[in-house]
């Protein structure tokens, strides 16, 4: 086996993207030298600088989201701080979600403990082995009381892409609202809020938008209003006992991450300079490279959709009577490539794959990943089944 270099092949963008383009960094840097004040609370140069911050990246997710009012837009630390204030936010007891086979634990978990502690009722839409949902099936999944419609817009596990504007029609035909989990699609799929029906949109800034951890947020339609998931200062109507009505500030208590979001909106800016539909194009591209490569070798299971068909730039794959785990130590340890293994926070995916026993692999690519990087993977992985 080769011995590990020192340049890192880093294929594990659907955890976290990496490397950032330069205007990210630099846009950090400058927040932290320059616009390093409160933003919202005080009114000299420096938190007026720091609010700015917060404008823009705003201005520039509103843009990239066709989302008419940038201050629809409630800015999180994470997706799965979105997914919650939106799941918490809506749902009653006595009301009905419909969700699918092959969401995140971050939807699952909070849908399971509303379950339990509020007696909120919900169904898994069937996916098939390749992570394919039919809006037909959420269709005949609604009943009268289903006020929430969850989907993972694609799947972390299998790349598989869900047919949203469909189930968007039929959510609003239904009088259901819809929440998107962007977690795997923000700023690589195209989305478009009021085209595709979403009522709430959930998305990651430190993968498809190139920003850094800690940065995320939540997309709220204009018509819904939500019990914010914290309370506390907002640095507006500071004499009102009450969490203020005003948006962005209702669900927006506390310090926020000021240089984590002008990176966001360096990296939002550096997309739409790029277009989601280059970078789209070129995951898939670099995807079906692999599976191509992956697939040539014996005994290899690929998992997700078939090749030729649509996915995002993620690949988990199963070497037969190799342990997913061992594999992608050998990769880090002896090849200097970063993938991830296990159960990826999606044990639903994992059912309808039928690797529950095993786990996978998981590759993905970013928009920094060349084809030599993919050609490193797949002899690696010819390699290390040699052993098995
Ligand atoms: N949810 C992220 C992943 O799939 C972290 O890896």
């Amino acid at each position: 086996m080769n011995q590990q270099t020192d340049r890192l092949i880093y294929l594990d963008h659907a955890a976290t993207s990496w490397p950032k383009p330069q205007s990210v960094l630099d846009a950090v840097q400058e927040a932290m030298v320059r616009q390093a004040a409160n933003p919202g609370r005080g009114s000299h140069r420096m938190a007026v600088s720091a609010s700015r911050v917060l404008f823009d990246a705003r201005k520039a997710l509103a843009k990239l989201f066709a989302i008419a009012n940038p201050n629809d837009i409630a800015l999180t630390f994470n997706t799965t701080i979105a997914l919650n204030m939106a799941i918490k936010g809506l749902l009653q007891p006595g009301d009905h979600v419909v969700a699918t086979a092959v969401e995140h634990n971050s939807v699952r978990r909070p849908l399971e403990y509303l379950r339990r502690t509020a007696g909120v009722d919900i169904a898994y839409v069937e996916a098939d082995e390749q992570g394919a949902i039919r809006s037909e099936a959420v269709e005949k999944a609604l009943l009268a009381n289903t006020k929430l419609v969850v989907v993972n817009h694609s799947s972390n596990l299998l790349g598989s892409i869900a047919p949203v504007a469909e189930i968007g029609t039929i959510t609003k035909n239904h009088g259901a609202k819809l929440l998107v989990d962007a977690a795997q699609s923000a700023g690589i799929l195209p989305i478009d809020v009021e085209a595709m029906g979403i009522d709430l949109l959930a998305f990651p800034g430190h993968k498809g938008l190139l920003g850094p951890q800690g940065t995320g947020g939540l997309y709220i339609h204009s018509a819904l209003t939500l019990e914010p998931l914290l309370h506390g200062g907002t640095g507006s109507q500071s004499e009102a006992v009450q969490q203020p009505d005003v948006r962005p500030d209702r669900y927006e208590s506390g310090t926020h991450n000021t240089p984590g979001l002008a990176g966001l909106a360096a990296g939002v800016r550096f997309v739409l300079h790029e277009t989601v539909e280059k970078i789209h194009n070129k995951e898939w591209t670099l995807s079906q490279r692999l599976m191509e490569g992956l697939l040539r070798i014996d005994g290899i299971r690929v998992l997700g959709p078939e090749l030729g068909k649509p996915r995002t730039g993620i690949v988990s794959f199963i070497i037969d009577n190799a342990d997913p785990s061992e594999t992608a130590f050998i990769l880090d340890q002896h090849y200097g490539i970063a993938v991830r293994s296990g159960f990826h926070c999606t044990p639903l995916a994992h059912e309808c794959a039928k690797t529950t026993d095993t786990g996978a692999v998981r590759a993905s690519v970013g928009y920094f990943t060349t084809e030599a990087d993919i050609d490193a993977l797949i002899g690696a992985v010819a390699e290390i089944k040699r052993h098995y």
